[in-house]
């Protein structure tokens, strides 16, 4: 290398990952049969069906007036028993008597059209499809408009490829699960560990890959067309690959009421809610002993009776198999698995067992035929609200130059380009009068590693299916740059290629190491984008979605704690930004720029809320740290309350520098203090905003008060507490703070 003499400038591409390894799902992938991919035309289409004998006026479903309830009703009332049985697996047979191709869901694009699964093809004709960056790159940009952006991408390269024969219409994306540990080997594929941010990133993405223009919103939701259907997964709780013998097929996660709804599930919430998402997965683990596809609260409950899921349910692959077999979860036999996970409320099997042991479920009498009919018609409702059945003519036009086109390809480069954060810059970026640049490391020339997963290859260190024991560099990486930066007489730069964080304090605070990027897995113009934020054609404004742990936090939690809290007794800190108090690498929220941005917030409106309280609303207790203040009225339930009221105010950003930068404006909350185990603060909004070199631009947030300052209890009720709370609004670096006071007053109409 002749480092000794190099006055060179030095760049590290180094991470703790560099070897490619074919991808985890090695159990379901032996099996893969030569799958039939349909050609795009519409099953009711009256040729198609004339070509087989069938005349499309004598099949009910194919009646255009009728609803697609009632059309998915004719169409299962059509089945036999055996037939039925038959649709309920991720390989659907299809009805060939009825006019009904075969169909195949499984298809994945957490961040672009990918040929994991069994219903996406990559072949000379689409030889590959966009790779974005991997998400948490892209959640690293904090732009609701670009995850938006990047799923209307996404799902037009997907209707292309259905035209093509390329792949179904089901995608089961976005992977919405918070990073509660930073071993977990799918860090990469998740918008990070805050919960509200997961959501946004959620909502986003499903309404990219979902919506037709003009179609956001319908009165009737059982009929809203869709350009493809995404997928919320996995609920619940699962956030465990293979940590030191424990898998994800066994793991019992043993979860808070509060936590469940404070953290785990509330992105699946929102993402049903708000994204109004066409289907949802439930993932391999037990929680608090019952696995999750085969726990009805969970399931039909909660996402179909209280959060409105209009869609199918579909479980992780083989996760019945899983409840038999790992789980041996009450000594159930293959139709006792069945039965509870469909009266669950499961509508899809991801793998054989609905297909293999439904029937006898129904002749045992452990489910009724119509529970079946039921999981049918919520399947091919969701199929004909993607034109399935009719067509979606609007769409018949995409093909091959659609699919990578040069935009496209532009957008995954811009995309990596907003999300790269720069951690450290002692005045060296960008590069200029760069004579010589030697690169050194084991990711110098990479191709694959860029990609992360859900993209046909894998890494060899963190991935579905292995998560870390540690949060350091691997083999000899960290001594290589601590001797290369010793003796390179130019200035070094060191360009971290990893999802999940690590510990490079060392690199922090060596003096020979002059510059840190963290560029996660940044997709197929990956090297593009680094080489534009080191050049200076782009000014970084990632910002971190993840705490970058001291990497002897490992030694004080294992993996298996679900807690986010700290417990004081079995001496485990706590979890994410919310609950962690000690010294971190790189906070949550972290990233610099070439500019440096300085706010200004103008008081003129309100600072305080007087929330009127009705005859029969309760004061709710909290509980408070030893000798706190104790308002008279603690808290009420946001359940009772109306909540209309809102709060906004405007910030000034300045770019105090000489380049024009986008910018991450970040607003926290924090609850009035003395309220014992309540998170330290939150995040409650957060805007991406251009600012040209030393000009202003002004920024509004609206909140709504009692989103924005509640907090979750222990017995998991969501609370408005009164008094003093607290807005941050942070820069990546420091922020300004102003208080914000809520008031109760007894309402003088009903008093
Ligand atoms: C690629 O696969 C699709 C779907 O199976 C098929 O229609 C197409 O003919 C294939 N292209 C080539 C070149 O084999
Ligand atoms: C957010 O992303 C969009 C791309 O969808 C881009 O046009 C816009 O400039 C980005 N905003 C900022 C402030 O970077
Ligand atoms: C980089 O990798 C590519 C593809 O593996 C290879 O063709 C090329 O020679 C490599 N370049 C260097 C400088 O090693
Ligand atoms: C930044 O560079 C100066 C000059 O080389 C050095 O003294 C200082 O320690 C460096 N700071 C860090 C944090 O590396
Ligand atoms: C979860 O709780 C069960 C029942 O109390 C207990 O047996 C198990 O060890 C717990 N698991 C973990 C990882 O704490
Ligand atoms: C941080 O949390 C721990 C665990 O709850 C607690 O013992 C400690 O006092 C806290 N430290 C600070 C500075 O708040
Ligand atoms: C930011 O700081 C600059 C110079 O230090 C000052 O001129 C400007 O008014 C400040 N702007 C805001 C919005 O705070
Ligand atoms: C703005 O930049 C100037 C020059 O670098 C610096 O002296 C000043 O402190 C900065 N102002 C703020 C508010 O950051």
């Amino acid at each position: 290398m002749g480092i000794t003499s190099t006055t060179a400038h030095l760049l590290f591409i180094l991470s703790c990952c560099f070897t490619s390894l074919v991808a985890a799902r090695v159990k379901l992938l032996e099996a893969v049969p030569t799958a039939s991919f349909a050609p795009n035309t519409a099953v009711c289409d009256a040729g198609r069906l004339g070509s087989q004998g069938l005349d499309v006026t004598k099949l009910g479903y194919c009646e255009k007036s009728l609803s697609y309830y009632d059309r998915a009703k004719m169409l299962v009332d059509g089945m036999t028993l055996d037939e039925k049985v038959q649709q309920l697996g991720d390989r659907a047979a299809g009805v060939a008597r009825l006019g009904l191709p075969p169909y195949l869901w499984w298809s994945e694009a957490l961040h672009g059209v990918s040929d994991t699964g069994h219903g996406t093809v990559f072949n000379a004709t689409v030889p590959g499809a966009t790779s974005f960056p991997t998400v948490i790159v892209t959640a690293a940009t904090f732009n609701e408009s670009l995850w938006k952006t990047i799923g209307q991408v996404v799902s037009t390269e997907a209707r292309a490829m259905f035209n093509l024969g390329n792949t179904g219409l089901t995608f089961w994306s976005p992977n919405i699960n918070v990073v509660r540990d930073p071993r977990w080997g799918r860090v990469m594929e998740t918008p990070g560990e805050d919960p509200f941010v997961v959501a946004r990133y959620s909502v986003n993405y499903v309404r990219g890959l979902q919506d037709l223009e003009g179609a956001e919103t319908a009165t009737d939701l059982n009929s809203r067309p869709l350009k493809t259907a995404a997928c919320c997964k996995h609920y619940a709780a699962y956030d465990l690959d293979n940590w030191l013998g424990v898998d994800r097929w066994h793991f019992n996660a043993n979860v808070t009421e509060q936590d469940m709804s404070e953290t785990f599930s509330y992105p699946f919430e929102i993402c049903v809610r708000e994204g109004d998402a066409s289907s949802a997965m439930c993932s391999f683990n037990r929680v608090n002993g019952i696995p999750v596809c085969a726990d009805p609260k969970l399931m039909k409950q909660s996402m179909r009776d209280e959060w409105g899921l209009h869609g199918y349910i579909v479980s992780d692959c083989d996760s019945i198999e899983v409840i038999v077999d790992g789980q041996k979860w009450l000594g159930d036999t293959e139709v006792d698995a069945v039965a509870q996970v469909m009266k669950a409320g499961l509508d899809l099997d991801c793998g054989k067992y609905y297909t293999n042991f439904g029937k006898a479920a129904v002749e045992q009498g452990k489910i009724k035929e119509s529970d079946i009919d039921n999981a049918l018609k919520n399947l091919y409702v969701v199929l004909m609200r993607l034109g399935y059945f009719d067509g979606m003519p609007m769409f018949d036009s995409l093909g091959k130059q659609d699919i990578c086109s040069a935009d496209n390809m532009e957008l995954a480069a811009e995309a990596a380009r907003q999300g790269i954060v720069l951690l450290k810059n002692n005045a060296t970026l960008p590069f200029t009068n760069v004579n010589t640049l030697a690169v050194v490391g084991p990711h110098a020339n990479a191709t694959d590693a860029m990609i992360g997963n859900y993209a046909g290859l894998d890494t060899s260190q963190e991935r579905e299916g292995v998560d870390r024991v540690d949060l350091n560099l691997p083999g000899y990486q960290t001594q290589l740059i601590n001797q290369v930066a010793m003796v390179s007489k130019g200035p070094v730069v060191l360009v971290v290629l990893t999802a999940g964080v690590l510990d490079i304090g060392f690199a922090r605070d060596n003096p020979n190491i002059d510059a840190i990027i963290w560029a996660g897995y940044p997709g197929q113009e990956g090297g593009q984008a680094i080489a534009d934020i080191l050049f200076g054609k782009y000014n970084p404004g990632g910002r971190l979605p993840l705490t970058w742990y001291q990497a002897n936090y490992v030694d004080q939690v294992p993996m298996t704690s679900m807690l986010l809290r700290p417990d004081d007794t079995l001496g485990y800190p706590g979890r994410t930004y919310k609950f962690f108090n000690g010294t971190t690498v790189y906070p949550f929220g972290y990233g610099l720029s070439y500019s440096t941005y300085n706010y200004t917030i103008p008081f003129t409106s309100p600072r305080s809320v007087n929330i009127k309280l009705g005859k029969l609303q309760h004061c709710r207790d909290l509980t408070f740290n030893d000798g706190a203040f104790r308002p008279a009225c603690p808290a009420v339930l946001v359940e009772d309350t109306a909540c209309e009221e809102e709060f906004d105010f405007e910030v000034d950003v300045f770019n105090n520098g000489t380049m024009d930068g986008a910018h991450v404006v970040m607003v926290y909350s924090t609850p009035p203090s003395g309220i014992a185990r309540t998170h330290a603060k939150k995040v409650i909004g957060f805007q991406r905003v251009f600012v040209p070199a030393g000009q202003t631009t002004t920024v509004k947030f609206t909140f709504n008060v009692c989103k924005s300052l509640s907090i979750v209890d222990y017995n998991a009720y969501t609370l408005l507490p009164s008094g003093g709370h607290t807005i941050t609004v942070d820069n990546g670096l420091d922020g300004l703070t102003f208080p914000f006071q809520v008031n109760f007053v007894a309402d003088e109409d009903t008093a």
